[in-house]
């Protein structure tokens, strides 16, 4: 594997793999000593959207496995000139630059720098336009098979909110039937409902209180205010009371049930502070998650026994 663009078509036995490493590295006190085995290469963080926990997690992960990590700063750079996506990461890979964590807003960003990439430098989808966000996938799956009680075969998983904006949402749901999930309910007004061939292998449900009756896991999602159009939705006050996860609608899964959001949460719009906070929410362990599946991920693309 030399670039990780998007989980859609990876094998059930390579995302296990990717998963079973994350969790050796989940159980790795961070103050012990770590692998190493990304020694002497130069990751460079290219971000073209904000990010706060993709971002940085990226960065603790390159160094605990001992890489340098540049940051760059498309806010101040000759991107403000004119220069292209191509031109920046060729001019960063020219410097001897060779892991390259990418997130942009064109969808196909990824896939086109891949193309350009010499056949030692690797590139990391870092959330991509509306389509991918392969790390996210990987890590909801990590902290999916850490607290749920049952395989991925026997779980019913209720994905509630934006899903037509979310690449969140559509690596997700490529790593759920990969990994062999059977029952997976999506839920958002029709609007923010992605085309039908996005959701095969899903029952699209009205209601969210029917979503998440009985669900094993919760997962919402953030309203992106900024991918969507005027008018979508009516109200943030209607939204929450249509498909808000309150402490109510959570009653009505299953008891061990427990609620995922990828961050950054609207706090009183798809998540009431209760549930976000509450014991039931898998929302700072998804974060920590992060750090030990970028590690995977990383190692496997460019690591010295990868
Ligand atoms: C997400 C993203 O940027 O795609 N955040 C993240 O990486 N955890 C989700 C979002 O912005 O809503």
């Amino acid at each position: 594997m030399q670039h990780l663009i998007s989980l859609e078509g990876m094998a059930r036995d390579r995302l296990t793999a990717l998963l079973d490493r994350a969790q050796q590295f989940a159980e790795l006190d961070a103050r012990a000593r770590q692998p190493d085995s990304l020694g002497g290469v130069h990751v460079v963080n290219l971000f073209f959207e904000p990010s706060t926990r993709t971002r940085l997690s990226f960065e603790i992960a390159a160094h605990r496995l001992g890489a340098s990590v540049v940051n760059f700063d498309a806010e101040r750079s000759s991107t403000l000139k004119g220069e292209t996506l191509a031109d920046t990461f060729l001019t960063v890979e020219a410097m001897g630059a060779r892991l390259f964590i990418v997130r942009h807003g064109d969808s196909g960003a990824c896939e086109m720098l891949s193309e350009l990439a010499g056949s030692g430098t690797h590139i990391v989808n870092a959330g991509e336009g509306r389509t991918a966000h392969p790390t996210q996938g990987l890590l909801d799956m990590l902290t999916i098979r850490q607290f749920a009680n049952r395989p991925f075969e026997a779980l019913s998983v209720a994905i509630v909110g934006d899903v037509r904006h979310s690449r969140v949402a559509r690596s997700d749901l490529h790593a759920l039937r990969a990994l062999g999930c059977r029952d997976i309910r999506v839920c958002a007004p029709a609007a923010l409902l992605p085309d039908a061939a996005e959701l095969h292998g899903c029952r699209v449900i009205e209601s969210t209180d029917d979503a998440v009756r009985d669900a094993d896991v919760l997962m919402t999602l953030r309203l992106q205010r900024e991918r969507m159009e005027d008018g979508l939705v009516d109200s943030l006050d209607s939204y929450y009371a249509d498909y808000g996860i309150d402490q109510r609608r959570l009653s009505l899964a299953r008891p061990n049930a427990f609620v995922m959001h990828p961050g950054p949460m609207n706090r009183g719009v798809e998540i009431e502070s209760a549930v976000a906070d509450g014991p039931r929410s898998a929302i700072l362990r998804q974060v920590a998650n992060g750090v030990a599946v970028r590690m995977a991920v990383m190692e496997a693309l460019a690591g010295r026994h990868a």
